[in-house]
């Protein structure tokens, strides 16, 4: 018998990415290939690249130049490039870095298994179709194998909104939803893998309105769905667009035990003028009170955002306005960016602004949601919260796991197992993580 071939993914990007490596992983694991550790041990190195930002795009190209040497000594080692620099430059990689044998884009990943057969005969194989078929039917599962407690589960991808500053639309293609029993069946089969909790992702995942028995679904009854599922304990969904911050998801924070109380609402910024160029489709104020009706139905709830600065002619009175949104919000956690340049996107032919100036704003609003992260955790300090274990601390008999808000949780003398749901009183804050005790 030939030893097992050996797979290596290096993912990029968004947590779709990181649901689409385990999906290749367990395709391929039907051709015989098991996990290495890294890269030198593999015999097949596939990237799961990003596109969203210039740096993103351009990290995949140095990557690869590393794989030179590599690829020298091991002539048949096969070097893939999958994800959204895939879908995007998919011809040019191959023109530009000739060791690669197999580009694929997202929405082919159930084919990965013939083309990585065609690529075992020299030929190069390049796929960046947007096919008819469900691709998630269609990847194979790897039988009921052992995983870690807390899982994501792609319900939605892609997306309609054609945000002025944004590739998804292009990478990932027009939206869809996958239907409802579908997602059970992989939900349940998780759980009875050990999956406690889920994560279920969409670029727009709250504009899901996948097949149900009855008619469409919206993401607001499948939450309800998937809370019948015995032991499945929490459910956290990601990323959601305001525009469709539908009021029975609304209500969901509210009444649904399994929802966590943890909401990532990108408004990307506080100006108006700026919010109608980039295309968003909503105001500040609007945002603002969307905001107070979720907190009217969760007042626990810990708000998370993601922001761009420098977006084409915004001023400082534009940057201002964003400044004043955040103090209005207080954020617990927030992923902050400086507008890049991406071509065949609506704001790359618009003025743009001084790289120096977009510097300035990026290190204004990270020092002020730093501030606001820091004191929302620090606010944890004294409460009792659920926290999941997910794996051991670096301390001997410590345990770390993720509280219903998502920090960070380290149990000092924990007699816990990876997996047990716990409640916990914190007892300190750190720098990115919380400390706390068993309660009885
Ligand atoms: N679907 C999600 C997020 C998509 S990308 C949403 O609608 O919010 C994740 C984040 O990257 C975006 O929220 C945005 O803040 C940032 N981003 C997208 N394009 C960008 C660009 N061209 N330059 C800088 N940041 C960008
Ligand atoms: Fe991009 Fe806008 Fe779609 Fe989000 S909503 S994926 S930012 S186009
Ligand atoms: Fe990046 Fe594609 Fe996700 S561009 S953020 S990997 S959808």
């Amino acid at each position: 018998m030939t030893a097992p071939k050996k797979l290596f993914i290096k993912t990029y990007g968004c947590q779709m990415n990181v649901y689409d490596s385990e999906r290749m992983a367990e395709a391929l694991g039907g051709q015989g290939y098991t996990e290495a550790k890294s890269a030198d041990e593999a015999d097949m190195i596939l990237l799961n690249t990003c596109h969203i930002r210039e740096k993103a795009a351009e990290k995949v190209y140095s990557e690869l130049g590393r794989f030179k040497k590599l690829k020298a000594q091991k002539p048949d080692l096969k070097i893939g490039v999958a994800g959204c620099v895939a879908q995007a430059e998919g011809e040019e990689i191959m023109r530009r870095q000739p060791l690669v044998d197999l580009v694929v884009g997202p929405q082919s990943y159930h084919r990965l298994p013939e083309m990585e057969e065609k690529a075992q005969t020299g030929e190069k194989v390049l796929d960046t179709d947007f096919p008819e078929e469900d691709k998630f039917e269609q990847l194979k599962r790897r039988p009921k194998a052992k995983r870690g407690p807390a899982a994501f589960l792609t319900v939605q991808e892609g997306c309609d909104k054609f945000c002025a500053f944004c590739v998804v639309p292009y990478t990932r293609g027009a939206e869809v939803s996958r239907p409802a029993d579908r997602i059970l069946t992989e939900a349940r089969d998780l759980v009875e893998r050990g999956v406690r909790e889920i994560t279920l992702l969409g670029q727009n995942v709250n504009a899901y309105h996948g097949a149900g028995p009855n008619g469409d679904l919206t993401l607001a009854q499948l939450i309800w769905e998937l809370d019948k599922v015995d032991g499945l304990e929490r459910i956290r969904f990601t990323t959601s667009h305001p525009n469709d911050m539908m009021d029975d998801l609304i209500e969901a924070h509210g009444t649904c035990k399994k929802l966590m109380p943890y909401l990532h609402l990108p408004v990307q910024a506080g100006s108006d003028k700026i919010l109608k160029r980039m295309n968003r489709s909503h105001t500040a104020e609007s945002y603002l009170r969307l905001i107070e009706r979720i907190r009217a139905a969760r007042p626990d709830i810990l708000i998370s955002g993601d922001f761009i600065v420098g977006f084409p002619e915004e001023t400082d009175e534009d940057f201002q306005a964003t400044l004043d949104l955040v103090e209005e919000v207080k954020y617990g956690t927030a992923y902050s960016f400086k507008y890049s340049t991406r071509p065949g996107t609506p704001a790359a032919e618009r003025p743009q602004v001084d790289p120096v100036e977009a510097d300035d704003r990026l290190q204004r609003l990270q020092a002020l949601l730093t501030r606001q992260q820091r004191e929302i955790q620090d606010s944890m300090v004294g409460r009792e919260v659920g926290v999941l274990f997910e794996k051991p601390g670096r301390l001997e008999g410590q345990m770390l796991g993720k509280s219903d808000y998502l920090h960070a949780v380290h149990v000092a003398d924990c007699d816990r197992q990876i997996g047990d749901l716990a409640r916990v009183r914190i007892v300190s804050s750190r720098t990115n993580s919380l400390a706390g005790e068993l309660i009885e």
